[in-house]
């Protein structure tokens, strides 16, 4: 009788999202601002230890059945392969999956599989060599195409690939989603947020799923084939009969926070009920200060209960909030 984490609207949060760090080796336009983000000093970022601890109760005190590490980028941590052994244990038989860049995943693959990761999302927009470099203000396309073919190489699947549409690159998204059939992994198109560090998302900038779906259906034979489960963000189309599906998460055309099931923990341990949130709930502080788990659990629990209906990214008096995405972890 694990008490849950529900909502006023009778969502139930069972996929919880854990960001490592603020950190990354990239710096994509619809995520970071040029410099990076101000880094945090070391002591209000959870330990690889507190991580382990609040993820064993949110799944044994709270129902949580999944869980992801994200950033930033995750493997800006060197203590990656630690929390995701630490979890293993401490919950063994939850998936425990990454969301990465995969820049120098390739040294990191098979020892993150041996902690017991068991799935990983490569985020990846293009692989032109020099768009991959425009977008994300490095020249780390080698780096990133080593680290899907080491994740394959690990035995990690399904591989699946995330890519930001952009109105720059969707003449390009047909190319990326033969490159990713070729390689047998699973290619998503997300539309963006409005949640990059620099405020300039505009939604007449922005590609609707829509219009996506027309560029590839001159190039492929896409039919409807739903989501993985209720809760999953990507609709799916299969490719030119099958098996092999391309997905779409839509989260501004065809919004599913109605079937949300997330709940989000950041590197300094607070909790986020909504990627929108205007407020957090701080776990840290009651961490360190001695807190037992029937506590720990019940503050998660109210952080939970106020989320709101949905992002309201179609309200006029919508404001985009003080994290951006690269604080958040996707
Ligand atoms: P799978 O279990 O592999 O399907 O993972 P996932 O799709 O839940 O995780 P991933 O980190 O790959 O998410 C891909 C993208 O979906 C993120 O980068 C976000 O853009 C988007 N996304 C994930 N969760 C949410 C959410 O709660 N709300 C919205 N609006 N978008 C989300
Ligand atoms: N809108 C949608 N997705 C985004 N991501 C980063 N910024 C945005 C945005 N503004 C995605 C990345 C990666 C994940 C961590 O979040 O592409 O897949
Ligand atoms: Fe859930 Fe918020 Fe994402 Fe909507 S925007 S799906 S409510 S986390």
């Amino acid at each position: 009788d694990t008490p849950e984490l529900l909502d006023r609207f009778g969502r139930v949060a069972r996929d919880l999202r854990v960001s490592i760090t603020e950190k990354c080796s990239l710096r994509c336009t619809y995520c970071m601002p040029e410099e990076g983000l101000p880094a945090i000093p070391r002591e209000r970022l959870l330990s690889a230890d507190e991580i382990v601890r609040l993820v064993a109760v949110a799944v044994h005190r709270l129902g949580v059945r999944e869980v992801r590490f994200t950033g930033g980028e995750p493997l800006m941590r060197r203590d990656l392969e630690q929390i995701v052994a630490g979890c293993a244990r401490a919950v063994p038989g939850i998936p425990l999956a990454v969301t990465t860049n995969a820049v120098g995943l390739a040294h990191r693959a098979r020892a993150l599989a041996e902690a017991g990761l068991t799935r990983v999302n490569i985020s990846l927009d293009s692989v032109d060599r020099a768009r991959f470099a425009r977008l994300t203000r490095r020249d780390r396309l080698d780096s990133v195409l080593d680290g899907i073919r080491a994740a394959k190489a690990a035995g990690f699947a399904p591989v699946k690939v995330n890519a930001v549409l952009m109105p720059q690159t969707l003449d390009g998204a047909a190319a990326l989603l033969a490159w990713c059939l070729d390689e047998g992994v699973q290619l998503r198109f997300i539309e963006q947020m409005p949640l990059d560090a620099d405020h300039e998302w505009a939604r007449a900038n922005m590609v609707p799923a829509q219009r996506l779906l027309d560029v590839l259906s001159a190039r492929f034979a896409l039919t409807e084939v739903g989501r993985e489960d209720p809760s999953a963000p990507a609709e799916r189309w299969a490719v030119d009969g099958g098996p092999a599906t391309v997905g779409i998460i839509a989260s501004v055309t065809r919004s599913f926070c109605s079937d949300c099931d997330r709940t989000r923990l950041t590197s300094e341990g607070t909790v986020r009920s909504c990627l929108f949130s205007d407020r957090e709930t701080d776990l840290r502080a009651a961490l360190r200060g001695g807190a037992n788990d029937d506590e720990l659990a019940a503050l998660w629990r109210g952080a939970m209960w106020n989320k709101w209906a949905g992002h309201g990214i179609d309200a006029a008096d919508f404001t985009p909030p003080q994290r951006s995405m690269g604080a958040i972890g996707g």
